[in-house]
């Protein structure tokens, strides 16, 4: 199949990139954050979770962040709801789109929201059910698509079943993430083909973790299979505090920068956007996963 000419980009830096991050960083340099990558051209950014702050203290300005967001024409900030307190909580703060998150791994699903895959479904029907009434898009995430950090395999039965009971529940875009980055591109394509089968591409995305490096590999074989809406973090951050071992999202400049390279428009600014990860990671006192980034660095020294 011919790649796509258009890809969107789901930035998830604000949330995932900043979710395990030790260091404090304040609401304000998250702001200039959003709006920097807001400049850069990105049109998603997952901008925080209205998660229990004693479990993921990073979001807990989660408030404060939606209610002071720079609202621009044609960008939209997703957040994440695990439940219906955090969807009043988000709607309260004037979210308009959120994301719920199950897994496909029982183990992680435990360990991250405290509860079953079929609890946790059973937790987003009222929060789909009151999107649906309010107008709010809802996107599902399932987790651990291609490894477990608990359970190791993952059966590909059990994603295609969550991944599915998400898209008949109502969520407009389901979102497989690797997780814990074990991924290769042969696991990768067969993952995506057997969701595929159940939930149309179109409304498919992806949302892999960099560990082992291969996140950019994974990413070309599954464009190759039709996939055109990918999640990525600024400068490579992320992590989830739930997932040992874990490290960051493929890095936003290397996506730019692999979809420029194949003619794939994405309306992103790759200087712009490695400004924002400067940025960011100038607060967090770290230096950019990206490569693109460093290249890019070095290039312009
Ligand atoms: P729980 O303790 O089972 O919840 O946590 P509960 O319903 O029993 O309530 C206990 C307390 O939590 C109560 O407060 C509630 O008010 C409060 P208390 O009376 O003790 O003071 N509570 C909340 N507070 C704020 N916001 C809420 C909320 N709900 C209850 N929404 C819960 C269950 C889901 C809340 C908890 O497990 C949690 O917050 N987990 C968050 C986990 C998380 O954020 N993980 C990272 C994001 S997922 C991810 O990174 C993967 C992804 O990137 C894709 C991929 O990479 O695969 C998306
Ligand atoms: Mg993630």
């Amino acid at each position: 199949m011919a790649l796509p000419s258009h890809v969107k980009i789901v930035e998830v830096g604000p949330r995932d990139g900043l979710q395990n991050e030790k260091t404090p960083v304040s609401t304000e340099s998250k702001l200039e954050f959003i709006a920097q990558l807001a400049e850069a051209g990105l049109q998603v950014i997952e901008a925080t979770a209205f998660v229990s702050p004693k479990w993921v203290p990073q979001m807990a300005d989660h408030t404060a962040l939606m209610q002071a967001l720079p609202r621009r024409p044609g960008v939209r900030y997703p957040v994440l709801v695990p439940n219906m307190q955090g969807y009043e909580a988000a709607r309260a703060a004037g979210a308009d789109e959120v994301a719920v998150f199950a897994a496909a791994s029982e183990a992680f699903s435990q360990k991250n929201i405290n509860c079953s895959i079929a609890e946790s479904l059973a937790r987003f029907e009222p929060v789909l059910a009151a999107a649906r009434s309010d107008g709010v898009a809802v996107r599902g995430y399932v987790s651990c698509v291609l490894g477990c950090p608990y359970q190791g395999e993952v059966p590909l039965a059990d994603v295609v079943r969550v991944a599915k009971a998400l898209y008949d529940m109502g969520c407009y875009e389901i979102s497989l993430g690797d997780t814990i980055g074990v991924g290769t591109p042969a696991k990768a394509r067969a993952m995506v083909q057997a969701v595929a089968a159940e939930v149309p591409m179109a409304q498919l995305a992806v949302h892999f973790h960099d560990t082992w490096g291969q996140a950019l590999a994974n990413l070309y074989a599954v464009l190759e299979l039709g996939i055109a809406t990918i999640d990525s973090s600024a400068a490579g951050l992320g992590g989830c505090p739930y997932a040992k071992g874990a490290s960051g999202n493929v890095a936003t400049e290397d996506v730019v920068y692999l979809l420029q390279g194949l003619g794939i428009e994405t309306g992103v600014n790759l200087e712009k956007l490695a400004a924002a990860g400067r940025f960011i990671n100038g607060q967090l006192g770290k230096v950019p996963a990206s490569k693109a980034a460093a290249a890019l660095a070095a290039k312009t020294a």
